[in-house]
């Protein structure tokens, strides 16, 4: 869920919309505002449907503006996405308006303990149960909402950012959090709250990260963080360098479209600043060399793409710095008993820095001893400030819900990340090095010819197979991750059945799915690398195409093996072997979106799903 607060000398409510707007990628089922107007009367309004909806329903029937606000956009946990379970909730006899994110575990007991009591509910969702709680409390406190939230802080078990005011106290918001996002912006004689920098990225780029269970109280004038004790507690200011236009849409039918147009940008700004004279110096790693001493061992933890990434990853590490590596989801990781402690290096992904399955998994190797380091592509997100280390990727802000361009920067950086762990270790000499950096560089240019040439190509491919019931995607080699990630990517967005197989695990059971006409991408190794590898990927595109399926190879340009088995062969420019892959998938992001795109589908933002996923 997103959430925003303001206070300050504006009326409010467009800034909220706005914020919401931004953050609208953090769910859209619902959303809703409150305000306190001139009148110090709390007014509230909140509808299911994506943020249209509402804006339509406010412009439809203006409600009374104010300098105090806050709002939501919701991803549906407890209760289905309708205007009763939108967030705002209100209690305290409507004065007192509550939003929140996460999930609190034991809502069912202090809803059976509120009922008891003889408090009444409108709707199904956790929150609400916070809200009455915190009214509860307000009243018991002597009408002190920081000191309400210290009380209902104490009873909530699970994840949440709670967000509250109080008609009692216009010019007030108070926040609190627990293992769920909340950050604060600093303006002048004006302040903000938001899930993230993105909710008033236009407003100010000054910013403060609070620490998990902390409470915020904001007012124009001033900012107080206290942990739940009551004790005043020191807050990390920091800049925030995004800027407001990367995140708007700038003439691109969709966002993903320009996100996947800003590929190259992604890498080369990724790769900007860490590499000197064809050797990698990354500055967040500097003095850290300790942290690659003595470990025996990586775990790649991620979620969703990320963990594609990590995949891909993983044959880097693996064959530059020779130390083994497994990548491993990581809500499964974190409910087993995995064999990690102090020789083990946990390298977090993240995109949003937020997704709460990998940031308790980042939790749970720290508890267990293992040294840990996030790859992360936003600043003052939660998973980085719990790692030990942080190496950012530079991609921009990402607002497509299906993540792109972060994808490959995130390949970038673990790249980097790989060959600066191999000159600690002297598992490469410094020519090799530099080799893959000149490799590494090149590929920005790289990525922007397969877009120059291949887009259109690959938009009318997408437009004739709009009615294909079922995709299949195969790789070998670092070919399989990606053809995983080209399979995910159709499923998120065109809602068709896909599904990636490593290349040579075909004739042990997928091959019974081959039907004549059914179309497979097949993404061919270069044959300049291995010529074994490559000649085992042609025969599994015979051995299909020998049972009628429709096959589609990504090819390296010059290949001329591909030609006479293939029905339709993209291009990507030559690349070493580790290389290819951040080539190879462009063509698969321009097809997801090319098909999700002809069947008329909203490529930003899928149905069911959010980016950012802030509960487990
Ligand atoms: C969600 C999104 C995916 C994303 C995954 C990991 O499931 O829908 O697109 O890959 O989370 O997100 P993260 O922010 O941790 O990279």
């Amino acid at each position: 869920c997103g959430i925003v607060g303001y206070v300050g000398p504006q009326q409010s409510q467009a800034i909220l919309l706005a914020g919401l707007a931004r953050l609208e990628y953090r769910g859209y089922d619902s959303a809703g505002i409150a305000v306190i107007d001139a009148d110090g009367e709390l007014g509230m309004r909140k509808r299911a449907g994506k943020l249209k909806v509402l804006r339509d329903d406010l412009l439809e029937a203006p409600m009374p503006n104010g300098t105090t606000g806050i709002g939501h956009t919701r991803w549906a946990t407890h209760g289905r996405p309708t205007d009763e379970n939108a967030h705002p909730h209100l209690a305290d006899n409507d004065k007192l308006a509550v939003i929140h994110n996460g999930i609190i575990e034991n809502f069912s007991a202090l809803k059976a303990e509120l009922v008891a009591e003889g408090f009444t509910f409108l709707s199904e969702t956790d929150t609400e149960v916070a809200a009455v709680l915190l009214g509860r409390a307000y009243r018991t406190n002597g009408g002190d909402l920081v000191a309400a939230f210290r009380v209902t802080a104490a009873r909530l078990e699970g994840a949440f950012t709670l967000l509250a005011m109080h008609e009692d106290h216009p010019g007030l918001v108070v926040g609190a959090r627990r293992n769920s996002p909340l950050v604060i912006g600093l303006g002048e004689g004006e302040n903000f709250l938001g899930s993230d920098v993105a909710a008033f990225v236009e407003y100010t780029r000054k910013a403060l990260a609070i620490g998990q269970d902390q409470i915020v109280a904001i007012t124009p004038g001033g900012v107080v963080v206290t942990d739940f004790d009551g004790n005043e507690v020191e807050v990390e200011p920091f800049d925030v360098t995004w800027d407001a236009a990367a995140a708007e849409k700038g003439g691109w039918p969709s966002f993903m479209s320009k996100e996947v147009s800003e590929e190259p940008e992604a890498i080369a700004n990724t790769l900007r600043g860490r590499i000197n004279n064809g050797a990698v110096e990354i500055p967040e790693l500097d003095g850290l060399d300790g942290l690659f001493e003595g470990i025996s061992r990586i775990v790649v933890i991620a979620c969703g793409t990320a963990a594609y990434a990590g995949q891909v990853g993983k044959y880097a590490i693996e064959q530059w710095a020779r130390i083994p590596v497994d990548v491993e989801l990581a809500h499964e990781f974190r409910y087993r008993d995995p064999v990690i402690g102090p020789d083990t290096l946990v390298v977090s992904i993240s995109q949003s820095g937020e997704t709460m399955d990998t940031l308790m998994a980042v939790k749970f190797a720290r508890e267990r001893g293992a040294r840990t380091l996030s790859i992360c592509n936003t600043q003052g997100a939660t998973i980085p400030r719990e790692s030990d280390a942080v190496v950012y990727t530079h991609a921009g802000p990402e607002v497509a819900v299906a993540s792109t361009k972060a994808f490959v920067a995130q390949i970038a950086a673990l790249y980097l990340l790989a060959l600066h762990v191999a000159r600690v270790r002297g598992t490469m000499s410094a020519e090799a090095i530099a080799e893959q950096v000149d490799e590494l560089e090149a590929v920005p240019t790289k990525i922007q010819r397969i877009l120059d040439t291949e887009s259109a190509r690959i938009t009318e491919l997408a437009h004739w197979m709009a009615d294909t019931r079922s995709v299949l995607f195969l790789g070998r080699h670092v070919g399989f991750p990606i053809a995983l990630e080209g399979a995910l990517k159709l499923k998120e967005i065109s809602y068709i059945h896909a599904e990636g197989f490593a290349a040579g695990e075909l004739k042990h059971g997928p091959i019974a799915l081959i039907e004549p006409g059914q179309p497979v991408f097949v993404i061919v190794p270069s044959p300049r690398a291995s010529a074994l590898l490559h000649s085992k990927v042609v025969s599994t595109i015979e051995e299909i195409r020998a049972r009628g399926a429709r096959v589609i190879a990504i090819a390296e340009e010059g290949d001329a093996a591909v030609l006479p088995t293939a029905d339709e062969v993209l291009r990507i420019p030559l690349a070493a072997p580790l290389i290819e892959p951040l080539l190879a998938v462009v063509p698969l992001h321009l097809f997801a979106m090319g098909l999700a795109t002809a069947k008329g589908l909203d490529v930003d933002q899928p149905r069911n799903l959010a980016k950012s996923v802030t509960v487990e």
